[in-house]
């Protein structure tokens, strides 16, 4: 039999992709893995004799560069004696500084960091990551790619980005030629949104360090390693390879950041049984050991892989911390499309957005995911305001600033009118006022103009052949008169000949200041200290273009012609049994003067009026003046009237039948859903109110349900309703009223 509650749930996003049991056989255990070997570490004369269930013979080529390499001996005797147990409450406790697990993680073979990891529960590991993160505020990275490979567009999305905060902005090719191009639209674009922003392009090694070396990109994080030799190999390199390749990028002043992350080996057929975590524990001994500051992982392309197994997004968190515990910089993923379901990627993100990390993504498609040729993004353009508004939620900072949309566009069309410049001075083909209109409010690259191709690639080679570099880009925009773009570009080809962002976890800031695990680090020790979201900084992450004043919902208190007229002397209790009594709150018709749903209340009376006499009574108003609570203004008028029946209509809209018998806060019928009252609707009203007062029968007036209306209209009710009781006059007797122009019967 079919359920069709399993049917409809079975029809969501998240039932796109599967979920599968463990196979630790495959490496598809997400930690601790039954074949995982137990910590260990034997030295003998100063020598590594086992590691980690493996004699010194046998040890592969990551064990052999672990030990020459990525273990420091004097602290390993300390640090492989601590229990597990004591390790994880270390990490946790808030009294012992990350210096000194950074210190005793030295010392640690890959199994013992993997197993004492896999001891912390994720909010332990969350706690954990905010200690251990490496520079003191966290930031963001962003990704600008399109599938046309539009220079203009690639400039814009590259300024926006960097407006809105990216610390750094990666791009990469769909045609690999095109790399020089596509880094030259970075840079200009970057720097345009706002100077000292980082940028690279990921493309195949040698090219990538020849834009390097020409100061085209200004970092790099391609270099990937893997947990187990044979995945090692396929990719053609040893962590030695690696470790070269990093040096020649550090070597010419370019900030280098490896990239690894758990389930790429099982991916590739090679995990050797092994669980992902402890494999990513071999990676970060690896990249650390290769001299990098820092990392880019969180599983990255291989992110879905992960969360198919239990514990995935557990693992993925763990693997964050572990790199952060290594004292390397993080660049936490968040980056490849985690899942269909907005409810499950965002709770994963959630790990490292509320801890905060170096880089909260690993690459936030800055434009729709159609165009991001990373394989699209898990969080896009569309996605921004969600972002922000998360941010604001939990006083939370993930490196994303909210930018009005005149701004953007400001940004967007001067970054696309640079890289036009530049590509006429370089003598490129021409970029088009077409390209630059439409980079500068298009929504993705459909709306781009075709260039033509084969005349971009040729172009690029030529380029690549002149040896233009950065140097030739800064003179291009100084000829051309957009001289602070000049200058920004200029700058940060002399922060490579600084090198003070070669440093741990660094980013430049507007006036060309690097901020560092040496200059500005992590010293969370417990409340109130560290980084907190506060200040001008606060202001700025909570200001949203949408925010409005509260008062700017219910506009304000409305002058003009009284709508009803209050008899001076008290109402007396009616005589009339076919009498119905219509009471309303304080402000009805008066301070307010419509209901929460835009009714004007001239009209609700009339409405009312015409349906109580429509059900055969005589209707009577009067005004509530001691209390706005809709319970106790109908039954205050229930008791006023000659049939013992009122409706009692709050300024809102919200109403009551009451019959003066009944306690208060029971009654004959509620109408609780005033957003989606029409007149017809309280002519409704009337008219049961009407039945009720003579004993007839009566069936509920038809309601609808909006399960929104409380998300969309709290904040309105709350202004309505603090408006009402501004006008309670408490022990006030109740008025007599009258419509102060006479409407005519909408009842023809
Ligand atoms: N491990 C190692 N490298 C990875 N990359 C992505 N995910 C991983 C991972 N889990 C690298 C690959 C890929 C690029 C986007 O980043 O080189 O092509
Ligand atoms: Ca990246």
């Amino acid at each position: 039999m079919r359920s069709r509650r399993f049917a409809s749930r079975d029809r969501r996003e998240l039932h796109r992709e599967p979920l599968v049991s463990p196979f630790p056989e495959l490496g598809l255990v997400a930690a601790d893995g039954p074949n995982d070997p137990a910590p260990e570490l034997v030295v003998e004369d100063g020598v590594v004799a086992r590691m980690d269930g493996r004699v010194a013979s046998e040890f592969d080529v990551i064990d052999r560069f672990v030990v020459a390499h990525g273990l420091d001996l004097e602290a390993a005797a300390e640090a492989m004696a601590l229990d597990d147990g004591e390790l994880a409450r270390m990490l946790v406790d808030v009294d012992v500084p990350r210096a000194e697990l950074v210190r005793l993680a030295r010392g640690l073979t890959p199994a013992k960091l993997a197993r004492v990891i896999g001891l912390l529960d994720p909010v332990e590991l969350m706690l954990a990551l905010k200690k251990l993160r490496a520079r003191r505020a966290p930031s963001n990275q962003a990704h600008v790619t399109n599938l046309k490979e539009s220079p203009a567009l690639l400039a814009a999305d590259a300024a926006e980005a960097a407006r809105r905060g990216f610390a750094e902005i990666e791009t990469t090719v769909g045609v690999a030629r095109y790399a020089p191009l596509n880094a030259i639209a970075l840079l200009v674009g970057s720097q345009t949104g706002r100077p000292g922003v980082m940028t690279q392009c990921a493309v195949e090694e040698r090219r990538n360090l020849e834009l390097a070396i020409r100061g085209l990109v200004t970092y790099a994080e391609t270099l990937s390693v893997y947990g187990t030799e044979p995945v090692f190999v396929d990719g053609d390199d040893t962590p030695w390879s690696k470790a070269f390749l990093g040096a020649a990028y550090a070597s010419r002043g370019v900030k280098v950041r490896f990239t690894s992350g758990t389930g790429s080996e099982a991916l590739m057929g090679y995990a050797q049984g092994l669980s992902m975590l402890y494999l990513e524990a071999r990676c970060l001994v690896v990249v650390r050991a290769a001299g990098s500051q820092g990392v880019q992982n969180g599983s990255i392309s291989c992110v879905a892989l992960v969360l198919s197994v239990p514990g995935g997004t557990r693992a993925i968190l763990g693997e964050n911390v572990l790199a952060a515990w290594l004292d390397l910089e993080v660049a936490s993923g968040n980056d490849a499309i985690a899942s269909h379901s907005e409810i499950r990627k965002t709770a994963k993100l959630m790990g490292q957005f509320l801890p905060g990390t170096d880089f909260v993504t690993s690459g936030y498609s800055v434009m729709p995911r159609g165009d991001n040729t990373f394989g699209g993004g898990n969080f896009d353009a569309d996605d921004l305001d969600e972002w922000l508004t998360v941010q604001r939620d939990w006083q939370v900072d993930a490196g994303i600033e909210p930018v009005a949309e005149d701004e953007v566009v400001r940004v967007r069309e001067r970054a696309a009118r640079a890289v036009q410049a530049v590509f006429e001075e370089l003598g490129l083909p021409p970029v088009g006022d077409d390209e630059v209109a439409a980079a500068t409010t298009g929504y993705d690259s459909s709306e781009m103009p075709d260039r033509d191709r084969a005349a971009d690639v040729e172009a690029a080679d030529d380029l690549l052949a002149r040896g233009v570099s950065g140097l030739d880009v800064a003179l291009a925009l100084d000829r051309r008169g957009f001289d602070e773009v000049a200058e920004a570009v200029l700058s940060m080809q002399r922060q490579r000949v600084s090198a003070d962002y070669l440093q741990t976890a660094a980013v430049i800031d507007a006036d060309g200041l690097v901020h560092s695990a040496v200059n500005d680090p992590n010293l969370y020790t417990g409340p109130g200290t560290g980084y907190r979201l506060e200040g001008e900084r606060w202001q700025l992450l909570q200001s949203l273009p949408q925010v409005v004043a509260p008062a700017e919902l219910v506009g304000g208190v409305p002058a003009g012609e009284p709508v009803v007229t209050e008899r001076d002397e008290a109402a007396g209790k009616g005589d009339d049994p076919a009498e119905v009594v219509v009471a309303v709150g304080p402000a009805f018709a008066d301070a307010i003067r419509q209901t929460i749903a835009d009714l004007d209340h001239r009209d609700v009376l009339a409405a009312v009026c015409d349906g109580v006499r429509a059900g055969g009574a005589t209707p009577r108003l009067v005004r509530i003046r001691r209390t706005a609570d809709v319970a106790f203004i109908a039954h205050d008028g229930a008791r006023l009237s000659g049939s013992g029946v009122a409706l009692g209509i709050q300024s809102k809209g919200t109403a009551v039948i009451h019959r003066a018998d009944l306690e208060p806060l029971d009654n004959l019928e509620l109408f609780g859903m005033s957003p989606l009252y029409s007149l017809e609707s309280y002519r409704a009203m009337g008219r049961n109110a009407a039945g009720y007062a003579l004993g007839h029968r009566v069936g509920p007036v038809p309601t609808e349900l909006d399960n929104y209306a409380r998300a969309k209209l709290i904040v309105k009710t709350t202004l309505l309703h603090a408006r009402e009781i501004q006008a309670v006059l408490p022990g006030a007797e109740p008025v007599e009223l009258e419509l102060a122009v006479p409407v005519a019967s909408s009842q023809a």
